[in-house]
């Protein structure tokens, strides 16, 4: 019958609806600090997921070009360029998750806090325009000093009473891109295999990769381990000095952003279980913010998991890079609210 005909037809269409609103419903993600050596393979890789419908990409300069040139790209998201602040505001509405590689890269022989003094005003000035055009969306804090432009971000929405904690995250992927990288030559498994936990924070001693926990298990010594995360504390170093001055890790970072917007996106977009290390507000320790295993869902972090069972050596490690986290972190704040 054409009563029935027509019931089916619009059973059929629900399902499609219900179908495309659950698995792929439209997703804007932004870029602040496109056009930098983070950003320009990073519009790349999020250009390449398909979960994302719109890609808007925002600098102080040379945005146009590299939108122009990722724009033709056959795939599923629109692009577009912004350039300057008096384009912030538009390029930032309407946007589910935002990532922020602008600000100054270390050069040999700096600290990431060396770069405080510049990337905690643009870092500032940035979350002001979030608060006020996009206070909803997932904010992947990558400037560094990740430890302090996080707590950094976190008081300019709280002046601007928009702060949600579940919504804010330091990317440390990179860390862990890292830690399963170099576990994998050490203990001969296969890579696409490992599973490292890297907890604490973004800079040196802070951060702690708990290889006890690694998966696949292997029998590695003390010394091993030790060597393991030594390294792993110093990738970003290891690249900045290999980089002889002309910045630091730009293609795993890029890499590692992506791996990190994708699992916010799967989250928002109701995928179970998806879980990734991320600095965020915490109470695993008696820190306000730490890094450890984040659960991603509808909201952004809906679980922010323990640490599980340390090594004397990771007890250790705990212990000692407290101190030094505690004063990034407080020093992140004392800025944002002077
Ligand atoms: P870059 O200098 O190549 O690029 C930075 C970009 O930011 C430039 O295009 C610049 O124009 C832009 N920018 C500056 N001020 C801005 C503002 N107010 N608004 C928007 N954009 C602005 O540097 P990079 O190598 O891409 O590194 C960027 C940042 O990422 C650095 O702070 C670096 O330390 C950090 N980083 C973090 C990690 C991590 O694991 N979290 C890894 C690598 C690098
Ligand atoms: C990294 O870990 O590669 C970044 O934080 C950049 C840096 O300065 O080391």
């Amino acid at each position: 019958s054409s009563l029935h005909s027509a019931l089916s037809r619009s059973s059929s269409h629900l399902a499609r609806r219900s179908y495309s609103s659950e698995s792929c419903p439209e997703r804007k993600v932004a870029i602040l600090g496109a056009a930098g050596g983070i950003g320009q393979p990073l519009s790349l890789l999020m250009k390449l997921n398909p979960l994302v419908s719109s890609l808007s990409l925002y600098d102080i300069a040379g945005t146009p070009g590299v939108a122009a040139d990722v724009s033709h790209i056959n795939t599923r998201s629109e692009v577009a360029g912004y350039q300057g602040e008096e384009e912030l505001g538009k390029a930032l509405e309407g946007s589910d998750v935002i990532i922020i590689p602008a600000g100054v890269p270390r050069k040999p022989g700096m600290t990431r806090d060396d770069l405080f003094n510049i990337n905690a005003g643009i870092v500032k000035t940035l979350c002001t325009a979030i608060a006020k055009y996009c206070p909803n969306a997932l904010v992947n804090m990558i400037s560094n000093p990740v430890n302090s432009t996080v707590p950094i971000a976190a008081e300019v929405f709280k002046k601007a009473g928009t702060y949600d904690e579940k919504k804010l995250f330091g990317v440390t992927t990179l860390d862990v891109v890292r830690a399963k990288t170099f576990y994998a030559g050490k203990a001969k498994v296969p890579v696409a295999d490992v599973n490292v936990p890297v907890v604490g924070g973004h800079a040196g001693v802070t951060i702690l990769p708990l290889f006890s926990q690694a998966t696949p298990k292997a029998n590695l010594g003390d010394d091993e381990i030790k060597a393991l995360t030594k390294r792993t504390q110093d990738g970003g170093t290891e690249v900045v000095e290999a980089k002889a001055g002309k910045g630091s890790a730009t293609l795993s970072m890029a890499y590692a952003g992506a791996l990190f917007a994708d699992a916010c996106l799967k989250g928002l977009n109701g995928v179970p279980d998806v879980v990734e290390c991320s600095f965020v507000q915490s109470s695993v320790t008696e820190l306000p913010f730490f890094a450890s295993k984040v659960r991603l869902g509808k909201n952004g972090a809906e679980e922010v998991l323990g640490l599980g069972p340390l090594s004397d050596y990771e007890k250790q490690g705990l212990e000692s890079l407290l101190p030094e986290l505690k004063a990034s972190i407080e020093k992140g704040i004392k800025f944002a609210n002077q």
